[in-house]
């Protein structure tokens, strides 16, 4: 139980770093006082509780004998293999590669932005693709950080050959990380109760939306109170794409809100991705059903191949993308599913939004992806060439066609698909 003469302290550190102290242990409020108060000696609790609301920088040591560092590489490792499955499912293959921007806060001693980055390069991004902004309210565990220099418990469980990958042995038990696999990291001190980075503010002449791909906030939610967690909940939300993937700790999944978030990934994977508001029925969603083949074209195969070999237009500038429909939100579920190696249920619901629009290239383009998955390459290839004959400028399914096309020894055709795919943004 706190004494009373905590009771204002208690309050003071819930007020400015959102702890709730019974979360910590109070023995552990106690324990970091009277550090404090050793090293300020002579002071008595009351004068020191007087001191903590005029002096920012005593309360900074004090939240510097409070925090729990607590953290090793590749903790909790299924979310390192979604993040990593994502990578080379949705961006590595992309030419030029997309900047992929993540959020890690916080990040305590450095060691998951590190594993952030390994996956990420495991994934088969190159490093001068990601951007990791690494935050923590500790001065002192940042340092750390960016030193990158780490003993035995902080490689614990299955990821062992990561020190010998990635690590340099600098004496008995110490290991630093190439200094190189650090480049991509911004470390930031920041109270996230104050607010969170905008991503790409601290890059020259970067320009974007200041959203990230991947938000992991890991390990910190459940030291908070109720209302500091929501508060963090929502400035998350406002700084993570509608597509982008949040991580959050084990203990941690059961204090989101599902009318905010939903499970991306397997259980043990803590993934999850935004709810998107339902969108309003797009004008041609609310007119009554066309009969089948009335007006818009079957596709054909030979059609679709000749359209293969013609050679690309220049383009009219590009009208905005529709508004997202149901199929398209059924597509990204499968999408979702995919991502997650859920390749079973993410077929059933690609078939449910081929089924609900045969002309929806981007199903067909995923249709082809998880018959490649299952070791149909003919099926795929007939997906892929129908989603291009759907839509000529659909992307992936062009550097899809022209990686199995490859394979096939194909070399011609495959040449032609990639140069195609290079000149649509
Ligand atoms: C247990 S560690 C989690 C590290 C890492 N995310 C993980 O899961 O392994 C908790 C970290 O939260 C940091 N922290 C606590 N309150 C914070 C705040 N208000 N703003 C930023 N960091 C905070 C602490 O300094 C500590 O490094």
């Amino acid at each position: 139980m706190a004494t009373p003469e905590y009771a204002p302290l208690e309050s003071l550190l819930s007020r400015t770093i959102g702890l709730e102290p019974s979360r910590l242990g109070r023995t552990a409020l106690q324990h970091a006082v009277a550090t404090r108060l050793h090293a300020l000696a002579p002071l008595t609790v009351a004068a020191y509780m007087d001191l903590l609301h005029r002096d920012s920088l005593e309360l900074q040591a004090l939240v510097e004998e409070l925090v729990v560092p607590e953290t090793w590489f590749f903790r909790d490792d299924g979310a390192f293999a979604l993040l990593q499955g994502r990578a080379r499912q949705l961006w590595a293959w992309q030419s030029p590669q997309p900047v992929i921007r993540v959020l890690c806060a916080p990040c305590s001693t450095g060691e998951e932005a590190y594993s952030i980055v390994i996956a990420l390069l495991k994934g088969g991004m190159k490093l001068e693709s990601i951007r990791v902004d690494a935050v923590d309210i500790s001065k002192r565990l940042l340092q750390v950080a960016r030193a990158g220099v780490y003993g035995y418990n902080s490689f614990r469980g299955k990821n062992m050959r990561i020190r010998d990958d990635y690590f340099n042995q600098v004496a008995e038990g110490v290991f630093e990380i190439d200094p190189h696999y650090g480049t991509p990291i911004n470390w930031l001190q920041l109270n996230v109760l104050h607010g969170l980075p905008v991503a790409g503010a601290s890059e020259q002449g970067a320009r974007g939306d200041g959203l990230y791909d991947v938000v992991f906030c890991r390990n910190l939610l459940i030291y908070l109170s109720e209302d500091a967690r929501n508060c963090l909940l929502s400035a998350i939300r406002r700084r993570l794409k509608g597509d982008g993937l949040l991580f959050v700790g084990h203990a941690e999944a059961m204090s989101l809100d599902r009318r905010h978030f939903s499970q991306a990934g397997d259980a043990g994977q803590f993934a999850y991705q935004q709810v998107m508001a339902a969108p309003l029925p797009s004008p041609a969603e609310q007119a009554p059903p066309e009969p089948a083949g009335a007006s818009r074209p079957r596709p054909r195969q030979d059609i679709a191949r000749k359209a293969l070999r013609t050679a690309p237009q220049p383009q009219a500038p590009q009208p905005p993308p529709p508004p997202r429909t149901g199929t398209d939100q059924l597509v990204a579920e499968a999408r979702r599913l995919a991502d997650a190696g859920r390749y079973a249920d993410a077929e059933r619901v690609c078939e449910e939004a081929l089924q609900a629009d045969r002309l929806h290239a981007g199903a067909h383009c995923l249709s082809g992806v998880l018959a490649e998955a299952r070791g149909n390459g003919a099926q795929a290839e007939r997906s892929y060439r129908r989603a291009i004959y759907l839509d000529p400028r659909q992307k992936q399914a062009l550097v899809h066609l022209s990686l199995l096309m490859e394979k096939r020894g194909g070399a011609a055709e495959a040449g032609t698909l990639r140069r195609r795919a290079a000149k649509i943004a």
